[in-house]
């Protein structure tokens, strides 16, 4: 079991990730920003309608991860199961509170029914591929996830602080905890299997690329 603290595969799949963002998302991305949700948080022009579509198709890939781990296809999910960093149920506080206020909350749309059942498929098929999808949707969430609502809710939502952005423990400690998980989790897998983890990273962002677009739409 690795230590607190220790990198183990975990540091490869975020230097994996890392260098696929572009240079102006994160630093150490090697990206150059093609479009528009590639670009820098402060040329962003976010609209309401496109962020409540965000919300919605998001809520369809936690919903259908946290489905995944709760059913454990493979044993290793088990342990994916429960970490705190769930976001399905504060996802649903969010939208009644905006359906509160009149707002017509829209049916998942295309990006995030393809990535839904997507991960559906790739999780009765192959968990080392299946993790990274896991890794990077959550930890991307408590990155450049955070920084985007904080932008959104300047722009749009009089700073209001969406459910989505908090965590019920030290969000630190929470991404601590399921960083020694994955590494659990890996601890036995071949160097093969490792890559095909990491090789997974490219379509993870993809995905969720076109799930972030809608934001701007
Ligand atoms: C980390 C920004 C999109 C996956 C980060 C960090 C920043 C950032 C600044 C570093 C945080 C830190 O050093 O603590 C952004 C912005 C995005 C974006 C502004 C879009 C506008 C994405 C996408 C993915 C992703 C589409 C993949 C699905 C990750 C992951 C990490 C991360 C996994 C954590 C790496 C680690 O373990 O340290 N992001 N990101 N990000 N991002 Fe993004």
């Amino acid at each position: 079991m690795p230590e607190a603290g220790s990198g183990g595969f975990v540091d490869e799949l975020s230097r994996a990730s890392i260098k696929l963002h572009t240079r102006e998302q994160a630093r150490g991305g090697e990206k150059e920003a093609e479009r528009p949700e590639e670009r820098r948080l402060g040329k962003w022009e976010p609209t309401i309608d496109g962020y409540l579509k965000f919300l919605v198709d998001s809520k369809l890939v936690f919903d259908t991860l946290e489905k995944i781990t709760q059913m454990a296809a493979f044993p290793s999910y088990v342990e994916l199961r429960d970490t705190g960093l769930e976001r399905s149920g504060k996802l649903a506080e969010d939208l009644v509170w905006f359906r509160e206020r009149g707002y017509a909350i829209p049916n998942p749309c295309d990006p995030g029914v393809t990535y839904a059942r997507f991960l559906e498929g790739l999780s009765e098929n192959n968990p080392h591929r299946f993790i990274c999808h896991f890794y990077n949707i959550y930890f991307a969430h408590s990155a450049g996830g955070r920084m985007i609502g904080k932008m959104v809710a300047e722009k749009l939502l009089d700073k209001k602080e969406l459910e989505f952005y908090k965590w019920e423990d030290d969000l630190k400690r929470l991404l601590q905890y399921v960083k020694d998980k994955l590494n659990h989790v890996s601890q036995s897998w071949t160097r093969e299997e490792k890559d095909h983890c990491l090789d997974e990273t490219e379509r993870s962002f993809k995905y969720s690329g076109d799930i972030l677009r809608l934001i701007l739409i």
